[in-house]
């Protein structure tokens, strides 16, 4: 641990958390990341399908001087699940910043996450810090707009907003899928992680909106916002099935008298679009994808879809994709993509790559942030050359929706 040969000597070392360390994992929490986590870091430790088991914790002297977790979360490619981790709530004591204890829990929490079988690892966080860690930028985050101070955001009549119980889970899981439907890709949270969220002591609260009885808006309604700093009260992760709700959300997030941010999300959103305007702030959710061959083998089913729905439907081949470091070939059959597999340096050696994307850009290519084509319109390493269209075809651009919510 570290590359400080003298602190090395007094390092305990970093090793999965136990019971013991719970409460100093939660100080240490609190200290760098701030007290409105406490709930939430509570109760992911008192979880038990999280629990101490799923933090990692640099020890020194006895003391927990660093700790992160691994989450477990899923995206929807098309109709395709992937199983990710997600590390979070990553500290480090201040007297021990800067000497690789995060990096060391980083290796540790990879190395679960590809022994339970997860194909790529999210995060969201500081600028640049998880690209050292093989993340990349690899999917957009929605915009925010700011609404217009001048505006009157009034309850419509009728129409009251409360905070969510974990007894409204069926009901928030269905306005989400609505505002899910014609995604391309998608975070997937369960009704199950649903219910353990709206239990959780965070200042960040899922409401609903109301009239009659019936839910018909679901949004989360928070302090802040980190692209605003905390000065605005934000509104995320829209969903609605009447237009009143929305109102009505929006009415109450005025409420508090600070300016109103809206996470955009489509159609969801669209209706504030006339009421504000977009910030230029704009940001990615970290990605890394350690073994492209197995995320596009389990891709498969999805890229057939692409393939059946181009004018390659139904015809046969095979795409060679360098990586610089090492290249793959995508088979495909009668239309069908049979196979995804490595290819050794001889073989590689053997065979002129019809397209080439650095390793660091391949969780971006994969998930379609730019798609293919503007991919390679932003990077000059990023050849498609032969296999331009059909790269275009088994990689789009890609409408995203996912927030990390936690
Ligand atoms: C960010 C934080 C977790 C870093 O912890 P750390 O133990 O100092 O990290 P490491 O020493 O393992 O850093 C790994 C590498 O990144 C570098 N690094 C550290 N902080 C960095 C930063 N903010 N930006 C860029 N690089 C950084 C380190 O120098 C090191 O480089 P090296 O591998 O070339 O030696 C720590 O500063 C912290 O707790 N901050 C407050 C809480 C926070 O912001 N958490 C993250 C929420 S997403």
């Amino acid at each position: 641990v570290g590359r400080d040969p003298l602190y090395g000597a007094v390092m305990d070392g970093v090793r999965r958390a136990r019971p013991a360390d719970v409460e100093q994992i939660v100080a240490l929490q609190v200290d760098r990341n701030g007290a409105e986590w406490e709930g939430m870091v509570r109760s992911l430790l008192d979880d038990p399908d999280v629990g101490p088991d799923r933090f990692t914790v640099a020890v020194d002297g006895g003391r927990v001087v660093s700790s992160l977790c691994l989450l477990s979360a899923a995206l929807r490619v098309g109709g395709v699940d992937v199983a990710v981790g997600q590390p979070e709530f990553v500290a480090t004591r201040t007297d021990h910043e800067r000497r690789g204890l995060v990096r060391a829990q980083m290796d540790l929490v990879h190395r679960w996450s590809a022994e339970r079988g997860d194909l790529a690892q999210i995060i969201a966080g500081i600028p640049y810090f998880y690209r050292r860690f093989g993340y990349e930028y690899a999917i957009e985050m929605p915009r925010l707009r700011l609404v217009d101070p001048a505006v009157e955001l009034a309850m419509p009549a009728g129409w009251s907003v409360r905070e969510a119980v974990p007894g409204d889970a069926a009901t928030v899981l269905a306005l989400q899928a609505r505002a899910l439907a014609g995604v391309d890709l998608a975070g997937v949270q369960d009704e199950a992680w649903w219910r353990w969220r709206v239990g959780v002591d965070h200042p960040v609260r899922l409401s609903l909106a109301e009239c009659d009885g019936r839910v018909g808006a679901v949004a989360w309604i928070g302090p802040g916002h980190p692209a605003v700093d905390g000065t605005a009260t934000a509104v995320a992760g829209i969903a609605h099935d009447r237009l009143d709700g929305l109102s009505a959300l929006l009415a109450r997030a005025a409420g508090a008298g600070r300016p109103v941010v809206v996470e955009e999300r489509g159609t969801h959103t669209a209706p504030v679009e006339p009421l504000s305007v977009r910030l230029p702030t704009h940001y990615g959710l970290y990605v890394r994808v350690p073994d492209v061959v197995a995320l596009l083998d389990r891709l498969r089913p999805e890229l057939s879809a692409r393939l059946a729905a181009s004018a390659r439907a139904g015809s046969s081949g095979r795409l060679v994709v360098s990586t610089y470091v090492s290249s793959f070939v995508v088979a495909y059959e009668a239309g069908e993509v049979v196979a995804v597999t490595a290819r050794t340096p001889d073989e590689a050696a053997a065979e002129r790559p019809a397209a080439g994307v650095p390793p660091d850009l391949v969780a971006t290519l994969v998930f379609g942030r730019y798609g293919a084509a503007g991919l390679a319109e932003r990077h000059d390493d990023v050849r498609l050359e032969r296999a331009a269209d059909l790269m275009a075809t088994l990689f789009p651009r890609l409408r995203s929706d996912v927030a990390l919510v936690l």
